[in-house]
């Protein structure tokens, strides 16, 4: 849908003129660093050029009103701006409502009006590429544009969507995605200290290869409360490791420091959690500076130890995104591949050189269909900008 369209669209649903302004906010993918983003570990995502679009205008009443021309039978989802609270009855847009309740509830921001908000994105549903950090920093940036809440920045907006996911929308989820796409960099990715958001901007150069997204299509259920409960766990081992080393997070240890006290975590699934959550960490510092120096080879090679991990220690692939890393493995030029964000479905991230792509695409298509039953959705994928307003 084009801008235009969106403007189109907004007079029609809420038949009051055009919108004032119009904001882009994209998705991310995680390169390398998963599940790391809680434990005080590295993280390497980069924003991508599909995302979420919004047209919006201030209203003279106290209504908030939003509607996605994604799933237009939903219509228009309305309340008021003032003592918001979670409703099932909202569905997606307990997202951007989430942000206005953050905004005003921690952040003392003042809305002397409501607004409304037309959205549209091109990230497929459910997919793990961050639909819902998109629309909640984009609900960020149309509050802070209409309302002239000018003193937030982008690492604002971050924290801010990650605070109304964490305690409107129940989901614990680290500040990674939130920061990718508020702060992301065209052909970069975000080399991020979660610990203390300390990041770089490493350019991507991947000479001769591209970037490409597997959809598996899948999204298994429990998902928000398995990755609760992957949290928990890495709580509890923290607690058990600190009782004999002085560190703040898992993030705080090296593999061999990690192997030294290991035995303290009674639970053995705790203890596999753990032991993901530490050599994750280190294995992305070292993918990074092998990609620094163009060692793309040993970057995949460290993005497929990352796959067997959440696999087997994190149990956070599924059977689907096997059978995807599986078949990317056996293509010769696709350099690595993985399972990528939060886990249980969703994509496989890969680096597959330029002369490989059809081989690539073709035994995926086909090995996924033989196996799975289903033909996967494949996205050659572009490095892009972080959140902001376009027009
Ligand atoms: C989800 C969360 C992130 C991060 C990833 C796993 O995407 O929203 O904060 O924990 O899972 O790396």
């Amino acid at each position: 849908m084009t801008i235009e369209e969106m403007q189109k669209k907004f007079s029609e649903v809420f038949g009051d003129g055009e919108a004032s302004g119009s904001y882009f906010s994209p998705g991310r993918v995680n390169l390398i660093g998963e599940h790391t983003d809680y434990n005080g570990g590295h993280v390497f995502p980069c924003a991508l050029t599909i995302g979420t679009y919004a047209v919006a205008k201030k209203r003279t009443d106290d209504r908030l009103r939003f509607y996605s021309a994604n799933v237009e039978k939903t219509g228009v989802v309305e309340c008021s701006v003032k003592d918001i609270e979670y409703s099932d009855a909202y569905g997606w847009a307990n997202y951007p409502i989430g942000v206005v309740w953050a905004l005003q509830t921690k952040w003392g921001k003042t809305f002397d009006s409501g607004f409304d908000m037309l959205i549209w994105g091109d990230i497929p549903n459910g997919s793990g590429l961050s639909s819902s950090a998109s629309l909640e920093v984009l609900t960020g940036c149309v509050a802070r544009d209409l309302f002239g809440f000018s003193g937030l920045t982008n690492q604002d907006l971050a924290l801010i969507g990650q605070y109304s996911e964490n305690n409107f929308n129940g989901m614990n989820c680290g500040i990674m995605d939130q920061f990718a796409v508020a702060m992301g960099k065209k052909d970069c990715a975000i080399f991020l200290d979660t610990a203390d958001l300390s990041f770089e901007y490493a350019p991507i150069r991947l000479d001769g290869a591209k970037i490409v997204i597997v959809n598996s299509k899948v999204k298994h259920s429990l998902v928000d409360s398995e990755y609760n409960k992957r949290r928990q766990e890495c709580t509890h081992a923290l607690q058990q490791l600190q009782t004999v080393v002085d560190i703040k997070a898992l993030g705080d240890l090296d593999d061999e420091t990690f192997d030294k006290y290991a035995s303290v975590i009674t639970d053995e699934t705790e203890r596999k959690r753990a032991h993901h959550a530490v050599y994750e960490n280190q294995r992305t510092i070292r993918a990074v500076a092998e990609l620094k120096k163009n060692h793309i080879e040993e970057f995949g090679r460290l993005m497929n130890e990352t796959h067997v991990s959440l696999r087997d220690d994190y149990e956070t692939s599924c059977p689907e995104c096997d059978v995807l890393a599986e078949l990317a493995w056996s293509v010769p030029g696709c350099v690595g591949s993985r399972i990528t964000g939060g886990g249980f479905g969703g994509c496989t991230v890969s680096i597959v050189k330029d002369e490989a792509l059809d081989a690539f695409k073709e035994t995926i298509t086909k090995g996924y269909e033989e196996k799975v039953g289903k033909t996967p959705e494949i996205y050659v994928v572009e490095i892009g900008d972080g959140a902001g307003k376009i027009g």
